[in-house]
């Protein structure tokens, strides 16, 4: 598994020159991304592959027989979870597509009870982790911290991988990925993810998910993306300046009503005030950037929406018996992703395109 890798010879110093694009290729293996980082190192085909499998492995686990071909598919790997900043789906999602794998996992939720306490760095930390187990997934409130494991975990003897749950304000890759599976599966009989128009809505300045997936939209032929937030909560040059160079079409607006009757997906966030120490951001009227039970007349008959969980009071949870409300099956989506992910880090996906295979037949 751990064959010659890119990022042996490439200094830490060197690295953070180098502009994302760059970055992307020092993370394959036989062309698959190995260290899952950040959402600029999917391409199209990759994605669409993703789904693909993601879709097998969630039919061939309807069965008892197929859960069990399942669970002794990376059956000799063991996972560490270290998670430094809170979370219930992403924790649980990557723990449940664990066990249906058959990894056995271990993991530190709370940096108190780690030897970071005593003084240890977190590098040596996480190094100790890669002493143990064969796979890292990581939730980290420092943005770009994954990456730096992965390119010191390069340059030791065991570079295991690593995945990114979450890092700071900056990227949410897996996240990013299941919606864009939740939002192939939604248009599957409608034209697939080509032509799409899609809102972003709330807290677009922090939020790491739409930031995520605003990257992969960029892949998508035809795709219209409305940024609709406060000033001050708007979505960063950075990102515009990925869409700009892929040529995307995009609006940024503050005004939420307008935009409803015209898109095919509303992905909306919460504001993300854990991270404004002065609390300024609670003072910003937010009301605007609801979603409310009337929206529902204004919403196109085959339009979705989305929403990454948790929510606070940004989607009136009287539409969630509507059946464009789709973030109860984004969470489930997550689960199937993250086995797919894993699947093509251990080089395990061609085993379950031959079981499926056989099962269709
Ligand atoms: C998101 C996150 O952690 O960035 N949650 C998630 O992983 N599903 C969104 C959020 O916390 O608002």
């Amino acid at each position: 598994m751990y064959r010659d890798n890119p990022l042996k010879h490439v200094t830490w110093t060197d690295y953070q020159e180098l502009p994302v694009n760059d970055r992307a290729p020092l993370f394959l293996r036989d062309g698959k991304p190995y260290h899952i980082l950040f959402a600029q190192q999917y391409d199209r085909p990759t994605m669409e592959r993703l789904c693909d499998l993601a879709t097998r492995v969630r039919k061939i686990a309807k069965t008892r027989g197929g859960m069990r071909f399942l669970q002794d598919l990376v059956s000799e790997k063991r996972a560490m979870l270290y998670f430094a900043q809170p979370s219930t789906r992403t924790f649980l999602s990557f723990y449940a597509a664990c066990q249906i794998l058959g990894m056995q996992t271990a993991e530190v939720r709370d940096a108190t009870t780690s030897s970071e306490i005593k003084g240890e760095s977190q590098e040596d930390s996480v190094r100790t982790f890669s002493s143990y187990f064969d796979l890292l997934i990581m939730r980290h409130p420092i943005g770009g911290f994954a990456e730096r494991i992965a390119w010191l975990l390069s340059n030791t003897d065991r570079p295991v991988p690593v995945m990114n749950a979450g890092s700071g304000k900056d990227q949410h890759p897996t996240q990013a990925l299941l919606d864009i599976y939740t939002l192939q599966r939604s248009f599957d009989e409608h034209g697939g993810i080509d032509g799409k128009q899609i809102a972003f809505v709330g807290d677009l300045a922090r939020g790491r998910t739409v930031r995520s997936l605003a990257c992969l939209l960029r892949h998508y032929k035809g795709v219209k993306a409305y940024f609709v937030a406060p000033d001050s909560l708007q979505i960063g040059d950075d990102i515009l300046e990925v869409l700009d160079a892929a040529g995307m079409v995009y609006e940024v607006t503050d005004d939420f009503r307008s935009v409803i009757p015209e898109v095919d997906a509303i992905y909306m966030t919460r504001i993300q005030d854990e991270w404004d120490q002065a609390q300024e951001s609670r003072a910003i009227d937010t009301s605007g950037y609801h979603f409310c039970q009337e929206d529902l007349a204004l919403l196109k008959p085959h339009a979705i929406l989305m929403h990454p969980l948790p929510r606070r009071d940004e989607i009136d949870p009287a539409v969630d018996s509507d059946p464009r409300a789709m973030y109860w099956r984004q969470v489930r989506n997550g689960m199937w992703v993250r086995v797919a992910l894993m699947l093509s880090i251990f080089e395990r996906d061609n085993e379950v395109d031959r079981y499926y295979q056989d099962l269709i037949r």
